[in-house]
């Protein structure tokens, strides 16, 4: 331990991150920016020949910080994975989803298992950062490499951590660099371990006693946020019973400086996190007989979303006596949320897809998405112009991206449906919101 903690203060150790993508890149690349030498791993032979050519792909690296990194020697990656058993430190940032039926979908984590039970090493540390259930760090990685190597003893020979990662992508003003971190190792030198390796690049760190429990600070902070969005659209279709502003009211709520958090009604959950991460918690404790009721009433509050939209957009065609079928509905934004180019798990492709099969003819604008899958085929984003928003007997505002031109839409659309409050602040026009 002391000779890798020695490596890790004089950042002489190597760092290896495992999966390239919307989490792991900016910290390979922060790794780099603060002076240690960096590999990645990827699957993907696109990704990495695209990193070690300099080519950022990711909208939070910045593209000469990255070039930089590379020119200077300091980051490349790899899909080599016999590679694994150079680095030091490995940082674990692979994807884990839902399956079909809503549950764990652990299998690009037990890829990096197996990789590891060839590769790791005696003296490594290695860090999971994927957002998974309570127990995964000690039964799905730890255990399966000590059966491995049965003559290690964790915490003396090899070193295993879970840190949740909190990237929350496009934020202007917190990235991977100032986002306090949280660690808790499987026993006291795992955690003093990793929370030096990332006190090197990140501040502050914050440790905790257990792998579990850094596990469960992570599904507590997404469940918050999926519960509150939760109260949030339900609130919303109250206030449209009771034919009131809900915007207004959270502006209001929203003056109150103790005691209330904001959260926003919307079309639905995406991205990778707030609609996902729940379930895994959810599906840990229904396998322990414990089911959650507050994730199962969010889940539903949250997921008939689209649906309620779709239908508020079908009541507002029919008081033009338009029918939605054969209509003509020009949606605005489809990426999950605002600034960002992540179509994952975004509703808008639900509301968007389910008005098609209901009989709509469907266009989009996105300034950050340049084509979709819809119903098995792609769709290009339509230049935003007074014609295509006046040719349109309706627009559909499902993502509230900044720099889109909300005022010429309520000057030129013929009728809007506002999931977002996007069209806030303009004037004239006539506009359902949620
Ligand atoms: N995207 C976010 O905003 C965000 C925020 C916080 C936490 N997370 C969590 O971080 C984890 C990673 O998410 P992401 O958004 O970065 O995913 P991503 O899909 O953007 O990137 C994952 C990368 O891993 C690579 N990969 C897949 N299998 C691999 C393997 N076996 N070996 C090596 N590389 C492999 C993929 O090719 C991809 O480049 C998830 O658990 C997610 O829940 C994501």
């Amino acid at each position: 331990m002391k000779q890798l903690a020695e490596r890790i203060e004089s950042r002489e150790a190597l760092i290896g991150v495992v999966g390239l993508g919307y989490v792991g890149l900016p910290l390979a690349e922060l790794f780099a920016r603060k002076g240690y030498k960096v590999l990645g791993f990827d699957v993907s032979s696109e990704r990495a020949a695209m990193i070690n050519r300099g080519k950022n792909y990711i909208d939070d690296v910045r593209d000469e910080d990255l070039k930089q990194a590379v020119d200077a020697g300091l980051l490349s990656a790899t899909t080599d994975m016999s590679r694994l058993a150079e680095c030091e430190c490995l940082s674990i940032c692979v994807p884990t989803p839902l399956g079909k039926t809503k549950e764990p979908d652990l299998s690009y984590i037990h890829a990096v298992v197996v990789e590891l039970k060839k590769y790791a090493r005696a003296g490594q540390l290695l860090v999971l950062e994927s957002t998974t259930y309570p127990g995964t760090t000690d039964d799905e990685m730890a255990a399966p490499l000590l059966a491995g190597h049965p003559e290690w003893e964790i915490g003396r020979d090899i070193f295993i951590a879970f840190s949740p990662e909190r990237v929350d992508p496009s934020n202007p003003v917190y990235k991977t660099e100032n986002t306090p971190k949280v660690v808790g190792g499987c026993t006291p030198a795992c955690t003093e371990l990793a929370r030096l390796l990332y006190s090197k690049v990140i501040s502050p760190v914050h440790t905790v006693s257990s792998t579990m429990t850094a596990e469960l600070v992570k599904l507590l902070e997404n469940t918050y946020r999926n519960v509150n969005i939760a109260w949030a659209n339900e609130f919303a279709m109250i206030c449209r019973k009771l034919g009131v502003d809900v915007w207004e009211i959270i502006q209001a709520a929203s003056t109150k400086p103790f005691g209330f958090q904001a959260f926003y009604p919307g079309p639905g959950l995406g991205g990778h996190c707030i609609p996902i991460d729940p379930q895994y918690l959810a599906w840990k404790m229904r396998a322990l007989n414990f089911p959650s009721r507050m994730i199962e009433v969010s889940d539903q509050v949250n997921s008939g979303m689209p649906h309620y939209v779709v239908h508020l957009v079908m009541e507002t065609l029919n008081e033009q006596a338009i029918a939605l079928k054969g209509s003509n509905i020009a949606c605005l934004g489809v990426a999950y949320k605002a600034n960002v180019d992540d179509v994952r798990e975004s509703p808008a492709l639900d509301v968007m897809y389910e008005l098609q099969k209901r009989g709509a003819n469907i266009s989009f604008h996105d300034p950050f998405v340049p084509s979709i899958q819809l119903g098995g085929q792609t769709m290009s984003s339509h230049v935003l112009t007074p014609d295509y928003l006046a040719g349109s007997d309706l627009v559909l505002v499902l993502t509230n991206h900044d720099g889109v031109d909300y005022q010429m839409v309520a000057s030129h659309a013929r009728q809007v449906v506002d999931t977002r409050n996007a069209m806030r602040g303009t004037s004239g026009g006539s506009i359902v919101r949620l």
